[in-house]
């Protein structure tokens, strides 16, 4: 692309929204977020007219409902968000020529598989959050040729609600914590996912007709349970809490939730450094800034 790349993010709001936005961008790139209450991605109609005057090369769909548990009873407004959002936003993209980076989650399998997932792998999601997600990512691709799907899993961010933040709050007034130990995945930083999606948008400003469109898996690397990341959070607030809770492992059974998860959902990332070149560095890593930032020092 010639000239200044113009960037929509939606769901600017959010964790991965706002990491996009902080992010430090190349001069020739433009990046313009929208909020939800600013840009509902699912209402069509002002979608289609604000887009046509709007002109964008690429949009970020960062926007989604993440309540996982809260979908089981409000699964309307899920598909809202996670399906008919996508899709109408795929449908503008393909009248307009514009490209579509859509992220997308770990929940669209089943858990049942004993190694991590690759991008071949049969989805099937056990709750209702997963099957509006994973309805999005066929709806997109049904649409959109030009379009990237970033699977993505346990996001966490000094900002908004998450399991991290969560644990450090507890972990302030608690002496024990019980956190399920037999549920893996793979926790990755929202800004550490703000920066490989960055990567994804530069190919595509810079070097359009070569991007290997489809999907990915874009996690930082290495695997957890909830309760080896938990213990990893509370161990890295130690210098600013001097709290250090004892962290029991319980199973899944021990502590039911409206949404079933998948005991397995780790994600093999090896098709993303294939084809972009992105390697994101091991979860460890990536937690403790994050945790230090939720303590006020950078
Ligand atoms: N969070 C995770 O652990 C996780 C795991 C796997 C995959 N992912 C995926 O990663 C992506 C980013 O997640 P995140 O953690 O940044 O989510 P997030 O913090 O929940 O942010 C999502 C944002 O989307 C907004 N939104 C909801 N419905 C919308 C609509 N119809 N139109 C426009 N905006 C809307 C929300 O606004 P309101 O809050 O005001 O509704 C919120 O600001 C999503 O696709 C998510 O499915 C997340």
């Amino acid at each position: 692309m010639s000239g200044e790349t113009r960037v929509l993010v939606t769901g600017a709001g959010g964790q991965l929204g706002r990491a996009l936005l902080q992010a430090s961008w190349p001069k020739d790139i433009r990046v313009v977020g929208k909020s939800h209450a600013e840009f509902d991605i699912a209402c069509e109609p002002e979608l289609e007219a604000w887009l046509a005057t709007n002109r964008f090369d690429v949009i970020v769909n960062a926007a989604a409902y993440t309540a996982v548990d809260q979908a089981e009873v409000d699964s309307g407004r899920a598909i809202r968000a996670n399906h008919h959002g996508p899709r109408a936003l795929a449908s503008a993209c393909r009248r307009l020529g514009t490209a579509l980076v859509h992220l997308s989650t770990d929940y669209v399998f089943d858990g049942t598989k004993d190694t991590p997932y690759v991008e071949t792998d049969a989805v099937g999601p056990r709750c209702a959050y997963g099957r509006s997600k994973a309805d999005g990512e066929d709806a997109v691709r049904t649409q959109l040729a030009e379009h990237v799907i970033l699977r993505t899993a346990w996001v966490y961010s000094p900002t908004n609600k998450n399991f991290v933040k969560t644990i450090l709050r507890l972990a302030g007034v608690r002496d024990e914590l019980n956190i399920v130990a037999d549920q893996l995945g793979s926790p990755t930083s929202a800004q550490d996912l703000a920066k490989a999606v960055q990567q994804v948008v530069l190919r595509i400003a810079n070097d359009k007709a070569s991007v290997p469109w489809g999907t990915y898996h874009c996690t930082n690397s290495g695997w957890a349970s909830w309760f080896t990341l938990a213990r990893a959070a509370v161990d890295a607030a130690v210098p600013f809490t001097a709290r250090r809770p004892f962290v029991h492992p319980i199973r899944a059974v021990e502590y039911p939730t409206p949404a079933v998860r998948p005991a397995n959902s780790r994600l093999d990332c090896s098709r993303l450094e294939a084809a972009f070149g992105i390697r994101m560095r091991p979860w460890r890593e990536a937690l403790t800034p994050v945790v230090r930032e939720v303590f006020g020092s950078k």
